[in-house]
């Protein structure tokens, strides 16, 4: 038999190694943006079509290449950074492979024109899919200028992996802000389809965070600063009142680069101990100098993982430089987060050693008062709204539409088989414990519900149909509220302004960053617009937008959140039953729109075995 193995072609090698480097768009802005930096650029401008598909370019102002090393730099293993293994351990540049052009030139088209200063003209370069097409002598400013061009032309599956506009976009964003977060001397922009989306004066730490991640962190951020002589650390940590569930600002950067870092992630979360409610992210903005030769960057393709030989060290070091920090600003634990006890708290009690009863009824319930009442007959909407004072949202009665919805034949979805039809159903013996959960038998046993989790269901499964429908009434504002955003939360407004419009909110752009509010829901009060707004805007962010289901779901979600009864709040007998009835009728009552439990049954067994 003959001999089987043969070479790849160039160009299909190119193209499999490009896979480890550039796998998006943002792959590509990471690397070019790196690249400038390298450089020595003091101004990098980014412009980006259609989320970086057709075109990303980037344009910046640092040392250009000679003719030859014009051509050389889309080789691979081509570098000017480093010439011998030794080399990664003093490395002071973002890049040192020599794999980044050659990737993105075996995937995309790509035009290069670039100068030195001492160069009276500099050259053009066009490559497609790894083979050079043309080169010559062209006038050009001095710096670098690349084009990448319908990325992933020659790879139709890999195109077709892409995600929404929306989700590559917010990548790129990610990694634009990871660079410039790591170079605030270094002045940067970036376009989407030629609107402008950051454009990042050459300032300190502090104004380059807050250009970024808005101005109103400003306030909320603890300088961090310990000098050994190991690793200097310096930066900004969040108050806890700032932290997030999910998707926190969390950025820890090493001699200017974006790195992850478990170990260093818990030291922080050391840090906040006993400030925080277990699970939260605090928010912050950390960088690290340190000797190149302590640490290793060529762990991971996208040199986002590196190594410390000091890292336990390095993490006490931090450790106690957040909390010295916190501790100076004499941070109190946050009050204000959501109770969000778990069940198994309250099965602790049935559990353990013999306490006092604190099976705590609402004081107001009368067991035999709803043996005479009727079962609800309308959306209990406008009653949860009077009955429960200040708590509940205006946003309630935007509901009001949906009466005669509620009275339709229900999706035969409904995934609980509570034997609702029970004793405890007809006569509708409900009981609040804890003034948290709703009591109620069933056939299968004792059903508990959480209540607050319960009412979120609800209303997300409301807002849902309400935006399918389009069913909204209005108040229009007398003059315009104007309101202005960081460019992230611009673009994902924008992006919502169509699903809110069928809500009730009359916005649209004004302007760079700023809308101008012309109506909102008319039960709304006009003074909560901007409050509410931003929790809408805070969810967005912290939900990444993968379809356009997802925009509709994270608004009914938010909605639902901000709307949704206390956690902890005392319900009347009929409005538990109401809660109940409503839930029922849910699609999927058993789930919060978080996907956490409402419903949970003490199974009559189980019970029985507690007595045996
Ligand atoms: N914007 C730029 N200005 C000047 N020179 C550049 C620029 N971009 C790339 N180069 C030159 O091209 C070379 C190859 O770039 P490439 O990104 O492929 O590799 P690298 O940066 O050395 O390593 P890595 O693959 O880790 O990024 C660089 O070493 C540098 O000499
Ligand atoms: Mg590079």
């Amino acid at each position: 038999m003959s001999d089987i193995i043969k070479l790849l072609p160039d160009a299909v090698a190119n193209q499999i190694a490009a896979g480890e480097v550039i796998q998006r768009p943002a792959s590509v802005i990471k690397e070019l943006v790196e690249n400038a930096v390298d450089a020595g650029s003091q101004g990098i401008n980014v412009h980006v079509k259609d989320s970086g598909r057709t075109l990303i370019q980037v344009i910046d102002n640092g040392s250009g290449m000679s003719p030859t090393d014009a051509r050389l730099a889309f080789e691979r293993h081509a570098t000017s950074k480093i010439s011998c293994a030794e080399d990664i351990f003093r490395i002071h540049t973002k890049g040192f492979r020599g794999e980044a052009l050659a990737s993105i030139a075996a995937v995309a088209q790509v035009e290069l024109k670039t100068r030195r200063e001492e160069d009276e003209l500099g050259s053009i370069i066009a490559i497609n899919g790894s083979v050079v097409e043309k080169q010559e002598p062209v006038q050009c400013a001095v710096g670098s200028n690349f084009m990448v061009k319908n990325l992933f032309y020659n790879i139709p599956v890999r195109r077709e992996f892409l995600k929404t506009d929306n989700y590559e976009f917010s990548l790129i964003v990610e990694e634009f802000q990871r660079v410039s977060l790591a170079h605030p001397e270094v002045q940067f922009s970036l376009f989407h389809n030629d609107k402008e989306v950051f454009n990042l004066p050459k300032s300190n730490m502090l104004r380059r965070i807050t250009y970024l991640f808005g101005k109103s962190l400003e306030k909320t951020l603890i300088p961090v600063e310990t000098r050994t002589n190991l690793v200097s650390i310096t930066g900004f940590v969040a108050k806890p009142e700032t932290a997030k569930k999910r998707n926190s600002e969390q950025y820890l950067v090493v001699n200017h680069r974006f790195i992850r870092h478990k170990s260093f992630y818990a030291a922080i979360m050391r840090s906040y101990e006993n400030l925080l409610p277990e699970k939260w992210q605090p928010q912050f903005f950390l960088f690290f100098d340190i000797n190149p030769g302590e640490i290793d960057v060529n762990i991971h393709p996208t040199k986002t993982e590196v190594k410390f030989k000091n890292d336990v060290q390095i993490s006490s070091f931090l450790e106690a430089a957040v909390k010295e920090a916190l501790g100076k600003f004499n941070v109190k634990p946050s009050i204000d987060f959501e109770d969000d006890q778990d069940y198994n708290d309250m099965f602790k009690s049935l559990d353990g050693p013999a306490q006092l009863p604190s099976f705590a009824v609402n004081a107001g319930f009368n067991p035999f008062e709803s043996a005479t009442s009727p079962p609800p007959k309308t959306s209990s909407s406008t009653r949860w709204k009077n009955d429960f004072n200040d708590n509940i949202s205006n946003w309630e009665t935007l509901y009001q539409g949906f009466e005669n919805e509620q009275q339709q034949p229900q999706p035969e979805q409904s995934t609980l088989d509570l034997g609702i039809e029970s004793k405890a159903q007809e006569t509708g013996s409900f009981m609040q414990f804890r003034t948290k959960f709703i009591v109620t038998a069933v056939k299968s046993g004792l059903m508990i519900i959480d209540q607050r989790r319960a009412h979120e269901r609800v209303l997300y499964e409301r807002y849902l149909r309400q935006m399918r429908q389009d069913s909204h009434s209005i108040q229009h504002m007398l003059h315009p509220h104007v309101f202005e955003v960081n460019p992230t939360d611009f673009m994902l407004l924008s992006d919502a302004l169509e699903d809110l419009r069928t809500l009730g909110f009359e916005i649209e752009e004004f302007g760079k960053n700023t809308f101008a509010i012309h109506g909102i829901p008319a039960e709304m009060k006009p003074t909560e617009i901007e409050g509410r707004l931003n929790e809408l805007l805070q969810s967005l962010r912290e939900m990444r937008l993968d379809s356009k289901l997802e925009v509709k779901e994270s608004i009914a979600r938010t909605l639902a959140k901000i709307n949704a009864i206390p956690a902890v709040m005392q319900l009347s007998h009929q409005q538990m039953q109401e809660l109940v009835s409503d839930l029922f009728m849910c699609q999927s009552p058993n789930l919060s729109p978080e996907g956490k439990k409402v419903v949970y049954i003490l199974e009559n067994d189980e019970l029985a075995l507690k007595f045996s």
